[in-house]
């Protein structure tokens, strides 16, 4: 983690984070994947969202969101008329858990300083968390995302001068298992289109 802290606080750009993140052998899960899941969209988009873990498809692909959850979300992104070429997105680890497992709490720890140095270098206007892990990692480790999803949080880290204005919506994931919610999913989408509308 001190290593990782280390080399995060040193990049200044992209470019140089996705390198570092690439050749760093820090956290176990990078033994067990196919490839580094770094990052898609556009670097210079206003909104930034953050899932868990890469699953099988990004694993094999090495593009975050980009099987069934993917899916899910590009048609989430485009109600709201947004797509990859107006969003950014990256994850809270950037490995694999072995069988889609949830990481653990050392490996969301590792990777951290990495995050936090991503959302410092593309300073997005939102940040949109997707999910409980990404609320747990960054935001919030006690509330559920339950509590979190419905209202606007600021964020910020050791790495930012500012605060962002975050969200927090259901995963993907979890609306394929719980269609029932996706009416709440939708409040928060629209919430985040008016707060785009009024900040642009
Ligand atoms: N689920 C995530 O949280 N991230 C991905 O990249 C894919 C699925």
């Amino acid at each position: 983690i001190i290593e990782a802290k280390r080399l995060a606080s040193r990049c200044n750009s992209i470019n140089e984070l996705r390198d570092v993140v690439k050749s760093f052998e820090g956290c176990e899960i990078k033994k067990t994947s196919t490839n580094t899941v770094f990052s898609d969209g556009n670097p210079n988009a206003n909104v930034m969202l953050i899932g868990e873990a890469p699953g099988a498809n990004e694993d094999i692909q090495g593009i975050p969101f980009c099987g069934a959850s993917g899916m899910l979300l590009d048609k989430m992104l485009r109600a709201i008329d947004l797509d990859r070429t107006k969003v950014y997105i990256s994850n809270t680890v950037f490995w694999r858990p072995p069988g889609n497992r949830k990481p653990t709490d050392l490996e969301l720890d590792m990777c951290r300083p990495f995050v936090e140095k991503h959302i410092a270098l593309v300073v997005p206007k939102i940040l949109i968390l997707v999910g409980g892990i990404a609320c747990y990692s960054l935001l919030d480790n006690i509330k559920t995302i339950s509590k979190l999803r419905g209202k606007f949080h600021t964020y910020t880290n050791q790495y930012m001068s500012t605060s962002i204005t975050t969200a927090a919506i259901f995963h993907p994931a979890y609306l394929l298992r719980q269609p029932q919610q996706k009416h709440l999913a939708w409040e928060d989408l629209k919430n985040i289109r008016e707060y785009l509308n009024s900040n642009s």
